[in-house]
């Protein structure tokens, strides 16, 4: 068995969403080997139960430890933190763990109007740990909370093979539109929404769309560069950052999915760079 240290680091979302954070990660530890898990065959998680994506949890989390022998896991995934990264960390009390959560404290040292957006899943934002995020923020901004039901799966699909692309490309720009118009005025003016905050992973890879119709003045706060930095000092404090230079870790970097497999390779090429035959089926995962 090598050294810890030198083994990968697991990274996982619902689908394509924690490329995002997979590719802050990257930039922020470039001589880190990455395991990404893509769960597009149970995607989207938004809609379900707790216990749906605490079970997937596990078993992602479970493969990537028995079939990648992982050093530590981030959960690059809004929904699946909410719902099951307490039960994770007890299930793995040795590995370092990362989760991610809607970055509303960044928002509100940035907001100036002090009033906030935030967008995510159903399951992220009538969460028991999203409700706990909010309270301890009370008083200091106003908070427009919007879920967007059928977003992340829109964005799952436009980014998967170009015969679908131009349809959902286009459902993606109408629910951007329509959950935007719901939330009231965007703007810097008194009473006015000036951060939008990204609460699930998917939405980064929707900026595009979300700042032709809000404009350039809107701040948009994801969790991609957060997370890979508090991962970063999490494997330094447990000595666990790789020990040998590996300059070419990119090219070792391996991608798995429980959908289709041109989806996440496209998805990977457009977003990540990497080619397709860094990208698999998850065999062996349940
Ligand atoms: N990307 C995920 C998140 O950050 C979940 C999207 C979904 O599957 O509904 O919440």
């Amino acid at each position: 068995m090598r050294d810890l240290a030198d083994q990968p680091i697991g990274v996982f979302d619902s689908g394509i969403g924690g490329l995002s954070v997979l590719q802050a990660l990257m930039a922020e530890l470039p001589h880190e080997r990455f395991v990404y898990v893509a769960d597009s065959g149970h995607a989207p998680y938004g809609e379900r139960g707790d216990a749906f994506v605490a079970e997937r949890t596990h078993a992602i989390a479970d493969y990537l430890v028995a079939h990648h022998h992982i050093k530590a896991l981030v959960v690059a995934c809004n929904t699946a933190t909410a719902a099951a990264i307490h039960e994770a960390r007890m299930r793995y009390p040795q590995m370092p763990l990362v989760g991610v959560e809607p970055a509303l404290k960044p928002a509100v040292a940035l907001s100036q109007t002090g009033r906030i957006g935030v967008i995510g899943t159903r399951g992220t934002l009538s969460s028991a740990k999203f409700a706990k995020l909010l309270d301890g923020l009370k008083g200091q901004a106003e908070f427009v909370i919007q879920p967007c039901k059928g977003l992340a799966h829109a964005i799952e699909r436009s980014t998967g093979h170009p015969a679908a692309n131009a349809a959902q490309q286009s459902e993606v720009h109408r629910l951007c539109q329509a959950y935007t118009e719901a939330m009231g005025p965007f703007g810097k003016g008194t009473g006015q929404i000036d951060s939008l905050v990204l609460g699930c992973t998917h939405y980064v890879f929707a900026t595009d769309e979300l700042r032709a119709i809000l404009g350039p003045e809107i701040h948009f706060l994801s969790t991609g560069e957060p997370v890979s930095r508090q991962t970063r000092r999490l494997l330094e404090t447990q000595g666990l950052l790789a020990t040998t230079d590996q300059p070419n870790a990119a090219r070792l970097t391996q991608l798995f999915t429980t959908g289709a497999l041109i989806d996440l390779q496209t998805a990977a090429l457009r977003w990540l760079h990497l080619p397709a035959q860094q990208c698999s089926k998850a065999e062996g995962l349940r």
